[in-house]
């Protein structure tokens, strides 16, 4: 391939450091599909015959069925997937096949290969966050008006309705979903006719090959287009950010799940068993989708210290870019699938989880707030009184509703029996009917909006 000014060939080191097939051949597809682009374009352009790019395209075809049947081989003298195929082209179609490489190098190849992966990664990503919402917006429905204690601090604050909780993932992952859709529009500029870095001096149709590989059109800048791996970053930073957000609800789903809470029970399909402990079922695809955020993250610390402070264009170095990307999203896909079953079978214990809302006082702001309407009082002041009631309540061992009238009115006489009405868990939530509160009729609200989003209805 360049051995042309060479004395001797590469060390077995040099060979091993050097070669990127073991874990690019799975660019193989994209590959093909680029070469085909580019050998109708030179043929267009009479910078090849016809006949030479006929035998070249019926060459790679068949490349493709071989890969397709047998997998790629992995030979490391022929360093990457782009000499793996070259190599097996000449094999075909003999000596015509050197006619492809024409005004293009590896470096506008290797760029466009790539896109085109991280693109259909990038969908893979949104078709799985969509999966996961529809789930989330499903039960979100279902338990409209299931209550449960919201926490601050992880201590008991008011209460919300579980719908409105599931609620707060899917508006995260709407979050997450436009992310990767901005990047799939940056991306789709097409980086092949850059060449080795300056351009060629061969009359290209750039839109052309631009087209035919789903770009909107040609990058502008050669230098940048073989040194760009922002669209690789991209992916990763939202797969960190959405990853992120997976291990939080993971996190909230394993502490669910466990014994003391026992808001959840997770479908059996997405838990494990214990060796020694016959009664333990684990919630261990929580526990990994909590782990797997930590090395999506790692990988695109990863890239993002291989790029920093190269000079232009190509270095080696950015052959380094693909496995953190690959593992990523193996990882994302992973991630995003599990959730959504657990999330689809999650069995829900709503009396625990209305149990759970009525211990530590969750409704006192509601007191406060009845002394703001009904009494005049400034909140401030109010919140003094509560506190006072809640000292009362937890030094009798009983809840804010428990009181007696002489208890309240022996802490303020503006406190009447006629705030225990709104002491409850049903109408403390019933209150919140702000936008985007966790009042009933708001959560069915924003569900309906949600499944209108996502095409449900
Ligand atoms: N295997 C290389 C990579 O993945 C392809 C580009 C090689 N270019 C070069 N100038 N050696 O980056």
């Amino acid at each position: 391939m360049w051995g042309g000014r060479f004395a001797e060939g590469p060390s077995a080191i040099m060979r091993e450091i050097n070669a990127s097939i073991p874990f690019d051949k799975a660019l193989w597809r994209q590959d093909i599909a680029g070469s085909r682009a580019h050998v109708a374009m030179l043929a267009q352009q009479e910078i090849v015959s016809t006949e030479d790019a006929e035998a070249i395209d019926g060459g790679l075809q068949t490349i493709a069925a071989e890969y397709e049947r047998d997998g790629v081989p992995e030979d490391w003298d022929l360093e990457d997937i782009h000499m793996t195929v070259e190599a097996r082209l000449t094999e075909l179609v003999g000596p015509v096949a050197g006619r492809l490489h024409t005004a293009r190098s590896r470096n506008d190849q290797v760029a466009t290969d790539f896109k085109l992966w991280t693109r259909d990664a990038m969908d893979r990503a949104l078709d799985g966050i969509a999966a996961l919402q529809r789930a989330l917006v499903d039960r979100a429905g279902e338990h409209a008006a299931s209550v449960m204690p919201g926490f601050t601090h992880l201590q008991t604050a008011q209460p919300v309705t579980l719908g409105h909780h599931l609620l707060a993932y899917y508006e995260m992952l709407r979050r997450d979903s436009a992310r990767f859709s901005a990047a799939q529009e940056r991306l789709n500029e097409c980086p092949l006719g850059a060449a080795a870095l300056a351009g060629t001096g061969f009359d290209l149709d750039r839109d052309m090959t631009a087209t035919a590989l789903g770009f909107d059109r040609p990058t502008a800048n050669s230098l940048d287009t073989v040194s760009d791996r922002d669209f690789a970053l991209d992916y990763l930073n939202a797969a960190s950010q959405c990853a992120l957000h997976l291990s939080r609800l993971a996190e909230e789903l394993i502490l669910w799940a466990s014994q003391p809470f026992g808001f959840v029970r997770l479908p059996d399909s997405l838990s494990t068993g214990s060796s020694i402990m016959p009664q333990k079922k684990n919630p261990d695809a929580a526990e990994l989708v909590r782990g797997h955020a930590g090395r999506i993250i790692g990988c695109t610390t990863a890239l993002m210290v291989t790029m920093k402070g190269l000079p232009l264009a190509y270095s080696k170095d950015m052959q380094d870019d693909k496995p953190p990307v690959f593992e990523a999203a193996g990882l994302l896909d992973l991630c995003l699938a599990a959730m959504q079953g657990m999330i689809a079978g999650a069995d829900f214990n709503t009396d625990r989880m209305r149990n759970a809302a009525g211990l530590g006082h969750a409704t006192a702001t509601d007191l406060a707030d009845w002394l703001v309407r009904a009494a005049d009082i400034p909140f401030r002041e109010a919140h003094h009184i509560t506190g006072a009631a809640v000292k009362l309540a937890d030094s009798k061992g009983c809840t804010l509703e428990d009181l007696s009238l002489e208890d309240l009115q022996g802490i303020d006489s503006r406190l009447d029996d006629r705030v225990r009405a709104v002491l409850t868990l049903d109408a403390s939530v019933a209150a919140r009917r702000s936008y985007g509160g966790t009042a009933p009729d708001q959560v069915q609200a924003r569900a309906r909006e949600a499944r209108q989003a996502l095409g449900m209805e």
